[in-house]
């Protein structure tokens, strides 16, 4: 579980009373424990989260700052009754990562307990269309007269405490909720960008997820192809990006996981009508392509992994993060160990340097400080960086 340190912020606005309470539905998950605590020194909050051991341990966490108004943390949707603002911040469910089949079950959990007057904040990632079919649904069993908008959650894991109040949000769906969702962020000093609806708003955040996931994935294919050639496409991107500004935006090859961008690049793909060129799987494609390469990769480096004790540095989603969900360098340790390979998992360059083995994998440059990682362990290990495009250390056999 993500360990979040709390860092209340000193400000104090009035709050209008249309936002007197606020209800945040999924709040002691990753982003809704963070956007809990950037909102909470303005409104007073209840939370709501299905994961008792969660509420205990966030109920605890937010006791400890009265500067924050959390006024209490629980498992029951009673919290709704009388709340001016619901945001709905659950997560996805499922390998797959399905959002829209729980925000349906969350409809019918939640509808008795809504009421005409509430302003409904869907922050969840979801896909286009997905608000229209829940409407569709809360038209027969909720309060016909609910203004809700879709507010994609758009910070970085990790981020959001900071970003909530610095990034524009955007707010998608009918003016009178926009106007509304306007002046709940505008009471934080937040600015905000209106779409004119929620199919907007939705497919924004697939876009901006799916923009970066496949610029990775361009990268991963520049590097593919780079070393049919052998090419090394680092060195072409450093060259290209050189005093050349159109090419900044090409990115550095490497491994890409996380809870998100893979996801939501995945929804990108299912939102693509038939018949319509799917890039976004495409993207994927060359994911799965990519890191097989890799795999292979080292395998024929070292000639062979049956035996050779491999370590893997870097054990998070990405660079610098603990957060090891769908992490692709756990991927690779299972592969790797797959074919036979001890594999020691690092996740701090400190930690390699003790570590007597054959072959480091840096997947995220974390060595680029320019020395061996295990001058200590006293064994000239081949040194392989993924994370910056591919390159073999001092130690290597054949580069
Ligand atoms: N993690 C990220 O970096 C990130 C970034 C931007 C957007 N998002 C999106 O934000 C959403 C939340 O992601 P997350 O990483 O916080 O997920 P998470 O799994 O960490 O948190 C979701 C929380 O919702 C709770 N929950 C689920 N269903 C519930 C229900 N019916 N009633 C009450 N509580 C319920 C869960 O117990 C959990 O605590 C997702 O749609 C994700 O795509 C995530």
């Amino acid at each position: 579980m993500k360990q979040t340190t709390v860092s209340p912020s000193p400000r104090r606005v009035d709050v209008p009373s249309e936002f007197g309470r606020v209800v945040v539905i999924g709040g002691c998950g990753a982003i809704g424990a963070d956007f809990v605590t950037a909102v909470a020194p303005f409104f007073d909050i209840s939370v709501i989260d299905r994961d008792v051991e969660k509420v205990r341990l966030w109920r605890d966490r937010w006791a400890q700052y009265p500067a924050l108004n959390v006024k209490d943390v629980s498992c029951s949707y009673e919290a709704l009754r009388g709340a001016d603002v619901v945001v709905v911040t659950i997560g996805t469910e499922g390998p797959e990562g399905v959002t829209r089949g729980s925000l349906f079950e969350l409809i019918e959990q939640i509808a008795s307990f809504l009421t005409d007057s509430q302003l409904v904040i869907l922050r969840t990632t979801i896909d286009p269309g997905t608000t229209r079919r829940l409407m569709s649904i809360a038209d027969t069993i909720a309060p016909s007269e609910l203004d809700v908008v879709v507010a994609p959650e758009r910070s970085l894991e990790g981020a959001v405490e900071r970003e909530l109040l610095t990034i524009p949000q955007l707010l998608g769906g009918p003016a009178r909720a926009v106007d509304r969702a306007e002046r709940f962020f505008s009471t934080m000093g937040v600015d905000v960008i209106r779409l004119p609806d929620w199919e907007s708003a939705e497919l924004a955040k697939l876009i901006c997820n799916g923009y970066r996931y496949m610029s990775f994935q361009l990268a991963n294919h520049f590097e593919m192809l780079a070393s049919e050639y052998d090419c090394s496409y680092d060195a072409i991107r450093h060259a290209v990006q050189r005093d050349y500004p159109r090419a900044y935006g090409l990115s550095a090859a490497g491994l890409v996981g996380g809870p998100c961008l893979p996801k939501d690049t995945r929804m990108l793909s299912d939102a693509t009508p038939d018949g319509m060129v799917d890039l976004a799987a495409a993207a994927t494609a060359i994911s799965d392509e990519y890191e097989a390469w890799v795999a292979d990769r080292i395998e024929r480096r070292l000639m062979g992994l049956r035996e050779r004790t491999i370590g893997v540095l870097g054990m998070g989603f990405k660079a610098g993060s603990q957060d090891r969900r769908a992490s692709r360098s756990i991927w690779l340790a299972e592969r790797l160990a797959a074919g036979g390979a001890v594999v020691v998992e690092l996740d701090g360059v400190e930690q390699a340097r003790d570590v007597p083995m054959d072959c480091l994998v840096d997947v995220f440059g974390m060595t680029e400080t320019g020395y061996l990682p295990t001058t200590r362990a006293g064994t000239p290990a081949a040194v392989y960086v993924i994370g910056v495009g591919w390159r073999s250390g001092p130690g290597s056999r054949d580069d």
